[in-house]
């Protein structure tokens, strides 16, 4: 059975992006694989985290797993801190990757931008940890949205150095499990950006907390242009908004864009709105629901974390002291 591991930062509430880029084919993979799900704390703090939230948003992040369907029973969840072979192969890590594959890091020049000088050197070594994170399990497959990519290519790459640079075969190559649809949601607001925890309008993005009226509301003033929808995909060139809430409603429906554009094709925004608030709401509502309702027992979410970290640590920690006897540590 193929291990499968993947992160999210509990860095705020989970949007619909991370939801259908990620989340929804974690749980799809429980089915017929080991799977190993992470709150990768240490991530978060590569840029400022205020403490109590840091702790509030890790237990509104399990909450959310466990209401999307996570198994914290058959599967592992935990907090990335509570394991220490995460940092240990990390720094390891740090000395294997060259100054030049991080540079090329799409997501590192986005999210510091021309303030470069003043961003954390964690920040920077980001992929490195994320590496670590995979290669400490040995997963092989390893779920995310479209905008992970280039981290998992660069995980490829650490591991083959590794393998060469100390005569082993260690680390197998792993995949990047991307889905086909709904790879990259994108802001309600702008449908030529992601749709981000980070970006200042609470307006660009549903979040898998939002109750109905909000979600109505906020699909209600989504960004769009004034043509009525087109009767094939093609119609959908250069109309980024249209793109995105049509893609939506193909992967919350079951269809394919195709499909959605024959019954819709012609219609005008209003109506559509209509319905993907419709189908938002009924996949959403019980989602946001389950969460409160989970969120009322912060002590069981905490034994959910601890029991997970205690069996993800029980796997990482021989993978991890064997590569430091590779390296050539004294144990
Ligand atoms: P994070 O917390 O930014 O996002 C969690 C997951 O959600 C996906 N995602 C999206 N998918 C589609 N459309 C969007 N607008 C969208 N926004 C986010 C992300 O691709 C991701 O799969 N570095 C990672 C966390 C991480 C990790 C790992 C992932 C740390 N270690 C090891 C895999 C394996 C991150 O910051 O994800």
């Amino acid at each position: 059975m193929k291990r499968v591991f993947s992160g999210i930062q509990p860095t705020g509430i989970p949007h619909l992006g991370n939801y259908l880029g990620a989340i929804r084919n974690w749980v799809a993979l429980q089915a017929d694989h080991e799977c190993i799900f992470c709150l990768v704390d240490l991530h978060a703090i590569t840029v400022w985290q205020n403490p109590a939230d840091l702790r509030e948003q890790t237990r509104q992040q399990t909450a959310v797993l466990l209401a999307s369907g996570i198994d914290p029973v058959g599967q592992i969840l935990f907090n990335q801190s509570a394991v220490s072979a995460h940092a240990r192969l990390a720094w390891i890590f740090n000395c294997v990757a060259r100054l030049g594959w991080l540079n090329r890091m799409t997501q590192f020049k986005d999210k510091a931008g021309k303030d470069r000088e003043n961003h954390s050197a964690g920040l920077y070594v980001y992929p490195n940890l994320m590496a670590a994170d995979i290669m400490a399990y040995k997963a092989t497959r390893v779920p995310v949205g479209d905008d992970q990519r280039q981290h998992i290519e660069l995980a490829n790459d650490i591991a083959q150095k590794f393998n060469h640079d100390y005569g082993v075969e260690f680390f197998q190559t792993i995949e990047a499990f991307v889905p086909p649809e709904a790879a990259r949601v994108m802001s309600l607001r702008d449908g030529t950006k992601k749709m981000s925890k980070s970006d200042a309008s609470a307006q660009s993005r549903i979040d898998m907390t939002d109750d109905a009226d909000t979600i109505a509301l906020k699909v209600r003033r989504a960004k769009t242009d004034p043509e009525p929808l087109p009767c094939a995909a093609e119609g959908l060139e250069g109309r980024p908004e249209a793109r995105n809430l049509v893609g939506l409603y193909a992967v919350l429906s079951g269809m394919n864009v195709d499909q959605v554009l024959t019954q819709h094709g012609g219609e005008g925004f209003g109506p559509f709105k209509q319905a993907l608030a419709d189908v938002l709401i009924s996949r959403i509502e019980p989602i946001a629901n389950e969460t409160r309702r989970l969120l009322a027992d912060t002590a069981h979410l905490d034994t959910v974390l601890r029991e997970g970290a205690a069996r993800a640590g029980a796997i990482a920690e021989p993978i991890v002291s064997e590569v430091e006897k590779i390296v050539g540590f004294l144990k």
